[in-house]
């Protein structure tokens, strides 16, 4: 993981709030009282912004981060809140092997931590990312997209900005492909894209024959 979010965690608080996109997509895809029993991966949970939230709402939430200093703040802030029985928060850089087995999440959040690694680094992470996932489990991603003034971000080391096509690409046999883009200017331009998408899993064909049964793809 690249060393600037060390310092940056060491020396501030990053991100108290979860974004709206991740809030409307998670509220979207899970009613209030479907949500007990749904476990959620937060992927570079930072001081812990959605994973607090995700908590409080009532999911059950695996935070991880590279950094020890941001996975405290996120244990403090769940600790403040009773919420340490439905959320927990783990050092992992995440670009390695994931240590859950296969299809262990319903849904993975990356609330832009994956497009702060080099590109091959985002990849293989997008492949472990599909294997922890249920087939049919949400992912709900963003990231910078090129339009972005790279002095903007300030000091957060590697960014690689990614298009809609690297995306499709990237998710090319996931199914509800979702990819919003969004520029604001403060003063300098800032596009983010956010992206959900369902894991591909087993398929049933609409009309088996009758001498056939399920088809995995
Ligand atoms: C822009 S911050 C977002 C934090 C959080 N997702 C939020 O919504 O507030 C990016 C986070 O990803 C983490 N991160 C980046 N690359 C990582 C890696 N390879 N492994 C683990 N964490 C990583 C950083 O430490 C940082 O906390």
């Amino acid at each position: 993981m690249d060393p600037a979010w060390k310092a940056m965690h060491a020396t501030r608080e990053w991100g108290r709030w979860p974004s709206e996109e991740i809030v409307a997509a998670l509220c979207r895809a899970w009613r209030p009282d479907a949500r007990r029993n749904v476990r959620l991966l937060d992927l570079g949970c930072g001081a812990g912004a959605v994973t607090w939230f995700a908590a409080y709402e009532g999911w059950t939430v695996t935070g991880v981060d590279g950094s020890d200093e941001a996975v405290l703040r996120c244990r403090y802030r769940l600790a403040q809140d009773n919420l340490l029985d439905r959320a927990t928060a783990e050092t992992l850089d995440f670009t390695g092997p994931f240590p859950w087995a296969d299809a262990t999440f319903d849904g993975v959040i990356d609330n832009l931590s994956l497009c702060h690694n080099p590109l091959p680094a985002m990849i293989s992470t997008l492949a472990e990312i599909r294997r922890v996932l249920k087939p049919g489990g949400l992912l709900v991603a963003r990231a910078f997209g090129p339009g972005t003034a790279r002095e903007s971000l300030g000091d957060v080391g590697t960014v690689t900005f990614t298009t809609a096509v690297d995306w499709r690409r990237m998710l090319t046999d996931w199914t509800s492909l979702d990819i919003c883009t969004a520029v604001v200017d403060r003063p300098l331009p800032i596009e983010r894209l956010t992206i959900t998408a369902r894991c591909p899993g087993p398929v049933a064909l609409s009309h088996p024959p009758a001498d056939r049964h399920l088809v995995s793809v």
